[in-house]
């Protein structure tokens, strides 16, 4: 009995004490008051603007868990002034997320009681997020007043379940973490040559051959259960079918891929790239998008890929050949990806979608309509590492909004603390890059998970906490640089997670990083060590587990 009480005694010590170095991603501005509250347990948010949403009351009572979970206020604490609660004016009635919505909030830390005002509910639950990060684990907060907005509009990571299925849970616990990382675009990378587990309504077969299995699929419902779960959480989901490549498995049947020849035997061989001469592949893709934006709905946006397009095949097709012969405008084969692209961007637009391509398709001079959104994915890594740099000049240069990957593949992986490489890339550091960040050209940045060694069993201990460095990027302003500060806030944003429940990975212990050149050296970091920083969480990673004889 005694030890026990020992244990619980040191128990509360830890966690009274555990630390709160600021918020993740940093706030553009915050002044401490220097009093210090604690929320009393009668503590309830309240709307106070004119406008409640079903969408705000659900942040609500999702904080309120999340700050009152597992937590008591400590008897021992000193007697500070209680906090009864939080009120929360949302002065506009805007209830879907564009680039152009506005996420500013303001956050009053004071007694008696917290205060938000936000423009629209998405600033609202950035405050929460920021307000739950603040809170220390013996429940009391320092006063303070903070002012926020992001630097970037789109601020994304991309999955992709193609190349490994992930199950509908494991997709959920990703747009939490991107919440909480102040996140707010899924793009969807939902099918491609791999599989095809989009199941479609009015294109069945293309699941029932694409698909894995039968069990690996996404059903429309299941769609949009994640949409709307997303939604409810600032987060945008942005699907993506990527064409005229990047086709294979879902496509057989409907008489739209290439058949390729063998150019010495001139005898048929495979199937490559969407056939762009048949007036059938337009017709599917219509009938499939048509279908797709109504499932995302309200998301505007469809990413059509456009990138890697082997041309061989069509180059190797006497039937393509004989198309060209009898369309003289379309000059070559890059022309004929005009043809095609134009085809589709046309159709897409008179389904009332936007578009987001990958960037071949401005890279071959195909002439897009001007609002198309271009994203940079080539140059980031290796010998190449500095090409997204004449890239975005080029993009920006001619006038079309932006959105930055190469820099920012974090499916790639690397021993040591590797995220301070993607935390150290300026995505404006780009000839004309100032000017293109004002006139709003870059729309944001995106963190890659591409899958080809990434399923349900390490995606959350892949993507985060890494992809809260690219969280910050695109957050905070651009002079938030200092590494040994974000180390620290990364490190506990981490063990937050694990008390959220997501199983996201250490960043180090304190030996490890303090071997990076330039870095703070040994002892600088473990100065630090507020109770075991770098080295463990105050509350580590318990797994549900059932072994086989248990279950
Ligand atoms: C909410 O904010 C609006 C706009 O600033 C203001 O007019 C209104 O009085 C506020 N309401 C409350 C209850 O604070
Ligand atoms: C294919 O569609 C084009 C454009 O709508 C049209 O001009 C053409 O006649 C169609 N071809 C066939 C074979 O239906
Ligand atoms: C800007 O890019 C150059 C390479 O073109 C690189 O050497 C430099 O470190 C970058 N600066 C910042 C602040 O990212
Ligand atoms: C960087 O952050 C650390 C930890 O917060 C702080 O001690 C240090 O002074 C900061 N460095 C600069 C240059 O601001």
């Amino acid at each position: 009995m005694k030890d026990l009480r020992t244990h619980l005694f040191l128990a509360v010590l830890v966690l009274a004490s555990t630390p709160v170095s600021g918020v993740l991603p940093r706030p553009q501005q915050q002044t401490d008051s220097g009093d210090v509250f604690s929320l009393g347990e009668e503590f309830q948010f309240l709307a106070v603007g004119v406008h409640s949403t079903p969408m705000l009351q659900n942040a609500f009572d999702r904080y309120r868990a999340i700050i009152f979970q597992r937590r008591k206020p400590d008897g021992a604490a000193p007697a500070l002034s209680t906090i009864t609660g939080c009120d929360v004016n949302v002065t506009s009635d805007v209830q879907v997320k564009t680039l152009t919505t506005d996420e500013s909030y303001e956050l009053h830390v004071r007694a008696p009681r917290l205060f938000v005002r936000a423009a629209t509910v998405f600033g609202a639950l950035y405050a929460l997020e920021t307000f739950s990060q603040l809170v220390r684990s013996d429940l009391s907060i320092d006063g303070t007043v903070i002012t926020d907005k992001p630097r970037f509009a789109y601020r994304g990571t991309m999955i992709d379940t193609s190349r490994h299925f992930y199950p509908v849970t494991s997709i959920k616990m990703h747009i939490d973490a991107m919440a909480y990382a102040k996140m707010n675009v899924l793009h969807w990378h939902i099918v491609d040559e791999i599989s095809f587990p989009y199941e479609s309504v009015v294109l069945p077969q293309m699941s029932l051959d694409g698909a894995f299995s039968p069990k690996h699929v996404y059903s429309i419902a299941a769609i949009r259960e994640i949409v709307e779960y997303a939604m409810l959480r600032g987060v945008r989901v942005i699907p993506e079918f990527d064409t005229p490549g990047h086709v294979s498995r879902g496509w057989g049947s409907l008489g739209v891929l290439t058949q390729c020849y063998d150019v010495k035997t001139g005898a048929p061989t495979n199937f490559g790239a969407l056939n762009p001469t048949l007036n059938q592949t337009y017709a599917v893709l219509s009938t499939l998008l048509a279908e797709v934006r109504d499932v995302f709905a309200p998301e505007a946006y469809i990413h059509v890929g456009g990138d890697e397009v082997p041309k061989e095949c069509w180059q190797s097709n006497p039937q393509i050949a004989s198309w060209l012969h009898e369309h003289p405008s379309v000059k070559d084969f890059a022309g004929l990806e005009t043809y095609f692209e134009q085809r589709l961007l046309a159709l897409l637009k008179a389904q009332g979608s936007s578009y987001i391509v990958w960037q071949e398709i401005f890279d071959n001079g195909v002439e897009i309509l001007p609002d198309t959104v271009i994203e940079v994915w080539k140059g980031g890594h290796g010998g190449d590492q500095w090409l997204w740099q004449t890239e975005m000049a080029k993009v920006t240069g001619a006038g079309f909004k932006s959105v930055l990957s190469a820099p920012y593949y974090l499916n790639y992986i690397a021993y040591g603390a590797d995220w301070i490489n993607y935390y150290s890339i300026e995505p404006a550091n780009f000839t004309g890059g100032a000017a293109a960040e004002s006139n709003g050209l870059i729309a944001g940045l995106e963190a890659c998970f591409w899958s080809e060694y990434i399923d349900a069993t390490n995606l959350a201990s892949r993507a985060w906490p890494r992809a809260a460095a690219v969280a910050e990027r695109a957050w905070s302003a651009e002079t938030v640089t200092n590494l040994t500060d974000a180390e620290r806030r990364l490190h506990e944003w981490r063990c937050m997670l694990l008390t959220r429940g997501i199983n996201a990975e250490p960043i180090g212990t304190c030996s490890v990083n303090a071997q990076r050149v330039g870095g703070p050296t040994l002892q600088q970091w473990c100065q630090y060590q507020v109770p075991g920083y770098g080295g463990y969480c105050a509350e580590e990673w318990d797994p549900v587990y059932s072994a086989p004889w248990d279950r």
